[in-house]
């Protein structure tokens, strides 16, 4: 089966400063990487490079068999398939939970506005977060603006999900709540690239977990 994500010769540097030297990872369909690693190590340039939030200095990037550093890719259709979830949820403030899920439909997708809210309303309720589709992002918890993020991104119904350390701003409460939602996609045979410390976590969810030492991707046991 051809694989979903297949990272190439992959070397990023800033300032001329090496971050990461030759980065090969090839992820099939379903796969759940875990990427962990000491802070400053990479981790998140890492996954920056996938979505190109950041540039590669060198190497290729193939998603679903398309070269995204080729400059005729469309990046903005790459980022609609392969959404990324951030430490600090970046929620639209001054939208309501259900806005923050149909907007990017509506806009990108031109899904009609009905069904995207019909469609919003579903995955809300799925996830036991209905009743707060009319809240702002400041009336709720850390853990459910994580969730309203992840719901968010899945609303797009992307191929990957990205989730660069998902939980690290949330109490152990919250953050059982979220990985309870991610648990849930990795059933479902959602393709995932998760940053985290959480090490029971990582090893009950993922299909192989890396470490990002020394610039290198080491394989963990
Ligand atoms: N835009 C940038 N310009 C210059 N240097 C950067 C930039 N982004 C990251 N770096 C540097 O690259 C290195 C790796 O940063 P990165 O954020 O990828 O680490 P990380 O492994 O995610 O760390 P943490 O666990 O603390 O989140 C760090 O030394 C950082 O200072
Ligand atoms: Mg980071």
């Amino acid at each position: 089966m051809q694989n979903i994500i297949s990272i190439k010769h992959l070397f990023k540097t800033f300032n001329n400063m090496p971050i990461l030297k030759d980065i090969n990872l090839d992820i099939a369909q379903g796969e759940r990487i875990i990427i962990t690693g000491p802070s400053g190590s990479g981790k998140s340039t890492l996954l920056r490079c996938l979505n190109l939030l950041e540039t590669p200095t060198e190497g290729d990037i193939y998603f679903m068999g398309q070269n995204i550093l080729d400059p005729h890719c469309d990046i903005h259709k790459v980022r609609q398939k392969m959404c990324m979830v951030f430490q600090q949820f970046n929620l639209f403030l001054n939208f309501s939970v259900i806005d923050n899920i149909t907007l990017a439909p509506i806009k990108l997708l031109a899904k009609d506005p009905t069904q995207a809210r019909y469609e919003a309303r579903g995955l809300l309720e799925r996830f036991g977060l209905l009743n707060k589709a009319e809240y702002y992002p400041a009336q709720l918890s850390g853990g459910q603006k994580q969730r309203v993020a992840i719901l968010r991104a899945l609303a797009m119904s992307p191929k990957v999900m990205l989730f660069d350390e998902p939980t690290s701003a949330l109490d152990p409460f919250m953050k059982n709540e979220v990985q309870n939602l991610i648990n849930v996609l990795g059933h479902e045979n959602m393709t995932m690239i998760i940053i985290t410390h959480d090490i029971d976590f990582a090893k009950n969810i993922a299909t192989r977990i890396f470490s990002i030492e020394n610039h290198q991707l080491i394989p963990v046991q």
